[in-house]
């Protein structure tokens, strides 16, 4: 899969994205992503992309032509295989795991971010598909949330996890948070595992995960579980957790003063 990052500050793009787990999926042809500067398409010595507002406003705004000619310079020229386009903006879709799904499946994603009070509105207009959020929040530019939205849907592309199962069971990937998980040693700080995780039965733990992934999503986003057609007996087992949960609370010796 590749992406083309439109912004004016490649490097700090780049330097996220090269790290770690992307950088090597890179490496392997798995991923191709540019990071594109802006200010090389500016028409001018001094590589100025932006002029004050229309209409009076503070700040500076991202104009047209610099914008446009950096997003042909990533087309092909065959406008039949048009890449598809976002925008980072927090007026966007908040972005979700589903959504980073369904973005997942393209084959070519160009990511235009933002800088100063935004970018002209006739440039959007004409070249992007959508616009995308990381939050109810705003940020100072695009690139941090564009390299959110990179690495969300990059770990869904086959051969970047060592096993599709390393993300099918993660928070949000069924529609509901992740069970807790343990390591080495059985006993830590008096803190047992789950009995279930030692003994060996692969359908018994996949119904614990399953159940207490459910437990955790009612006590923590309850907006996601509503979402959900829970049957009345897996209600009994969620509520069966609750009293088991309560129990171990009531089970720790206060703390000395
Ligand atoms: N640019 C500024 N704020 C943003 C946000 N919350 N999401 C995406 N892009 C942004």
């Amino acid at each position: 899969m590749k992406f083309s990052v439109l912004t004016l500050f490649p490097e700090q793009v780049k330097r996220f994205l090269g790290e770690s787990i992307l950088g090597r999926a890179e490496e392997k042809g798995i991923l191709e992503i540019d990071a594109v500067d802006i200010r090389d398409f500016s028409g001018n010595h001094y590589g100025k992309v932006d002029d004050t507002l229309f209409g009076g406003g503070t700040g500076m705004l991202m104009q047209c032509e610099p914008v446009y000619q950096a997003y042909l310079s990533v087309c092909s020229g065959d406008d039949t295989k048009k890449p598809h386009c976002i925008f980072m903006s927090p007026k966007g879709a908040v972005l979700t795991q589903e959504k980073a799904r369904e973005l997942s499946k393209y084959e070519h994603l160009v990511i235009l971010c933002g800088h100063y009070e935004g970018i002209d509105q006739r440039v959007l207009d004409e070249i992007v598909d959508e616009d995308i959020s990381i939050g109810d929040y705003v940020l100072t530019g695009g690139e941090v949330a564009a390299c959110v939205v990179i690495d969300c849907i990059s770990r869904m592309v086959d051969g970047v996890l060592p096993n599709s199962e390393a993300y099918e069971e993660e928070s949000h990937m069924q529609g509901y948070l992740e069970a807790p998980q343990y390591t080495k040693p059985n006993i830590w700080h008096d803190k047992a595992v789950p009995e279930v995780m030692l003994s060996g039965n692969h359908a018994k733990i996949k119904e614990w995960k399953r159940l207490h992934g459910l437990y955790d999503t009612w006590k923590r986003r309850p907006d996601m579980l509503e979402k959900l057609d829970i049957s009345a007996e897996d209600w009994q087992k969620i509520l069966q957790i609750e009293r088991e949960e309560s129990e171990k609370r009531k089970q720790v010796p206060p703390v000395d003063e």
